[in-house]
């Protein structure tokens, strides 16, 4: 049986799970693929350091070009994570017309379309499944199984850390401070956390996930990301009494009429009967809508040693492949089309909306917030007001109709002007999935 040496830089928790994977189901691997991957080499920063899988010592250097230039190192998968030596190590393999399997979503969102040039120039194919959803098959799914498909919507919650903290929030009624502190002693979340909880991570992931559907590469400035730092136990159970969950969304959708498409990640209420509100605790999942298929939904673990090794061992075995029929039958990761594209800016995109105001409770204050929206042409759908005392600040909520967001933004901004608010005005969309 043909054998392919794979080199891996990073031995991590991924690099860790890899190696562990082909240990255990290498030889399924090969019956499946007809031919053995056998890891030649892997660079680490330090080699005294204890890992999860039992790696000996004879593996390990700490130089990685003594794992990419090895002539008999034939695939190389960067798991080192960052965007400058990774992106060093994977340029300088494509050059050496060896593919590349990589887990690196910012790398690949900040410098993706330099990437799949080289890829393109050298004739080595770049692999990234690992890079978005962890377990879930969503880049060979979109790229392969949805071929034939225009993506009409795609809905994520790609973002295993916020959607831990949303679910605590919502299940345990605990603040962000508190749920942010459980994911880390849990070790869902770093510190600082900042990266999840900001929507940045989520943002590479829905950048990967729209350039792949719409064949263009996404620029990560042009995706409008607002994180869940503001998302507040008392929105969680207002939002509930309305019948919705707020989840951290990635939203890709092309509109019928128009070249532009909507990329985006922010907090959204889906309605509670939607099966994304059940998406709890680190868990993934991606609704994909495509206009032959209908809609179709993948669910599973999105981050951690095992499931993202899973990913990683599938690009593993297609690169594998692409060695052993000297890569001629195959489409490479990514093909750009639909060049003439682009991001719509949010100001221009449309959803309804969840508006918490805290207010006097005294007469006229509803009619004076109603008269702006309707001065900006913005319907209200449902009011809801608790129950208070004149004179008593209460939280008033309003759920608009459907609306361009600089509409809104500006609606809000001649409310904020006014004395009768108190606080800031908090404006959560609200995404029914149609
Ligand atoms: N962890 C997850 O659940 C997950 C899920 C999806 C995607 N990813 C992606 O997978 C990649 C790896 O993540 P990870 O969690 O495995 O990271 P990690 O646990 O921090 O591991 C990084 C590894 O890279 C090695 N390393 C760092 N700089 C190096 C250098 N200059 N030369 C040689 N080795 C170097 C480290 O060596 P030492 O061990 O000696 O320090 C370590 O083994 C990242 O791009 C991440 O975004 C991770």
């Amino acid at each position: 049986m043909q054998q392919v040496n794979l080199g891996i830089i990073g031995g991590g928790t991924v690099g860790s799970g890899v190696y562990e994977a082909l240990q255990h189901n290498g030889s399924l691997l090969a019956s499946r693929i007809g031919a053995k991957v056998v890891v030649h080499r892997i660079a680490v920063r330090d080699p005294k350091k204890k890992r999860a899988a039992q790696i000996p010592r004879s593996l390990l250097t700490t130089d990685w070009r003594e794992v990419v230039f090895d002539p008999q190192v034939q695939l190389v998968a960067e798991l080192i994570g960052g965007t400058t030596t990774a992106r060093e190590v994977i340029l300088a393999a494509l050059k050496s017309g060896k593919p590349v399997v990589t887990a690196n979503k910012a790398l690949l969102s900040a410098h993706g379309e330099e990437l799949f040039a080289a890829a393109r120039k050298y004739g080595a194919n770049l692999h990234y499944e690992a890079s978005v959803c962890g377990g879930i098959p969503i880049i060979k799914s979109l790229r392969e199984g949805f071929v034939g498909n225009r993506i009409n919507a795609l809905y994520g919650i790609v973002n295993g850390t916020c959607n831990f903290i949303l679910s605590r929030m919502k299940l345990q009624g605990v603040d962000f401070a508190a749920a942010v502190a459980e994911a880390q002693r849990m070790g869902y979340a770093e510190t600082p956390p900042d990266l999840d909880v900001d929507g940045h991570d989520a943002a590479h992931k829905i950048g990967i996930l729209a350039s792949l559907a719409h064949g263009f590469w996404i620029n990560p400035k042009k995706i409008y990301t607002e994180g869940i730092r503001h998302v507040t136990p008392l929105d969680m159970k207002l939002a509930g009494q309305l019948g919705y969950t707020i989840k951290l969304l990635g939203i890709i959708k092309k509109p019928a009429h128009g070249s532009c498409v909507q990329v985006t990640v922010y907090p959204a209420l889906v309605p509670n009967g939607h099966v994304m509100a059940s998406v709890n605790d680190a868990y993934n999942a991606v609704l994909v809508r495509g206009d032959v298929v209908g809609d179709t939904l993948f669910y599973g673990q999105g981050a951690g040693k095992d499931a993202t090794a899973s990913a990683v061992l599938s690009d593993v075995a297609d690169a594998a492949l692409d060695l052993k029929f000297a890569n001629k039958h195959r489409v490479p990761p990514f093909v750009p089309h639909e060049c003439d594209s682009s991001v719509a800016p949010i100001a221009g995109v449309f959803s309804e909306y969840f508006v918490r105001l805290d207010v006097l409770d005294k007469p006229g204050v509803l009619a004076r917030i109603t008269s702006v929206f309707a001065r900006n042409n913005i319907g209200i759908s449902h009011v809801l007001q608790p129950r208070g005392r004149e004179g008593e600040i209460i939280p008033l909520v309003l759920m608009l109709h459907r609306a361009p967001n600089g509409a809104v933004t500006r609606a809000l901004k001649q409310i904020a002007d006014q004395p009768l608010l108190k606080g800031k005005p908090v404006m959560f969309r609200v995404e029914n999935f149609q």
